[in-house]
């Protein structure tokens, strides 16, 4: 074990090679006919100039920072509107804006675990559950992916008493298979246990509404947690978790403690994008 930062650093960086891990970022060219495969930007609104405009017209109504958390003097009217305006589009009473997906995942998994409940995660899962997860000291299994008959195995053998807690990717972010709502919402019926369905990436292209593989389709009752994110097909940055009031009460730490839960610029713009996907 190497004692100093520098040296400890490049072991690090080398059996990061060495087990094929390392990562490159490439400069990106928008410029020219590129077709991109890779992105997120599945309807094609990150260009949109009424988007930049609504972006723009944004920042000169409401000033172009974040000005404090939401718990200071941060959460604005414009806030509440987007929050409304998400509990609707996805069938559900109430909807918790944060900054990104990633802490939307973390935030909500620390509010409803602790050491107490079982968590239960498709093996494919976002690394922002099985992060959070692992943050909130939650107990975890991983299923094989998309396997009901796995997950209820691990459901019956799991402590009767402890609340328990199933967990998956909508679209898969990976491979871009999609989870079979039902039938996860039939074995967590039949356990006794919470579902939390994380649709990235169905919000905006699946569902009657554009409102994902969950939605208006599958309410309160059968996905009690549900996360969107708005960087992906919405193209603005930011996410939700949606559900029920008592859920949305509990006003987890990275909403609290951090001021970057999406100025109001970004979401008088979302707003905007909300309209022209509809
Ligand atoms: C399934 C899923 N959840 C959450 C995230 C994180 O979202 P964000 O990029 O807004 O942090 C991603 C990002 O790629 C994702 O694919």
């Amino acid at each position: 074990m190497n004692a100093d930062w520098p040296s400890r650093l490049a072991a690090r960086a080398q059996a990061r090679h060495a087990d094929g891990l390392w990562r490159q970022r490439q400069l990106w060219q928008t410029a020219g006919e590129v077709r991109d495969f890779a992105g997120n930007d599945y309807l094609g609104l990150a260009g949109d100039p009424r988007l930049a405009e609504a972006m723009a017209e944004g920042a000169r109504r409401h000033g172009a920072g974040a000005r404090a958390s939401h718990l200071v003097s941060g959460h604005l009217e414009v806030h509440d509107a987007l929050e409304c305006r998400l509990a609707e589009l996805t069938g559900r009473p109430r909807a918790l804006l944060f900054s990104t997906g990633y802490m939307a995942n973390l935030g909500t998994l620390q509010a409803l675990c602790d050491v107490d409940p079982r968590v239960f995660q498709d093996r494919l899962n976002h690394a922002s559950l099985l992060d959070g997860a692992a943050l909130a000291g939650a107990p975890s299994r991983r299923f094989h992916h998309r396997d009901l008959a796995d997950l209820d195995r691990l459901l019956d053998r799991a402590p009767v008493e402890a609340p328990r807690l199933v967990v998956s990717d909508g679209v898969f972010s990976m491979d871009g298979d999609v989870a079979d709502i039902p039938g996860l919402a039939a074995v967590a019926h039949r356990q006794r246990a919470w579902l939390m369905i994380d649709d990235a990436h169905g919000l905006g292209v699946l569902g009657a509404h554009g409102d994902g593989c969950v939605g208006r389709a599958h309410g309160c009752e059968t996905v009690p947690v549900l996360v969107g994110t708005l960087g992906k097909a919405l193209d603005t940055g930011g996410a939700f978790v949606a559900g029920s009031e008592a859920l949305i009460r509990l006003r987890v730490k990275p909403r609290t403690f951090s001021a970057r839960k999406g100025s109001a610029r970004r979401a008088s713009a979302f707003i905007d994008r909300l309209n022209i996907a509809r």
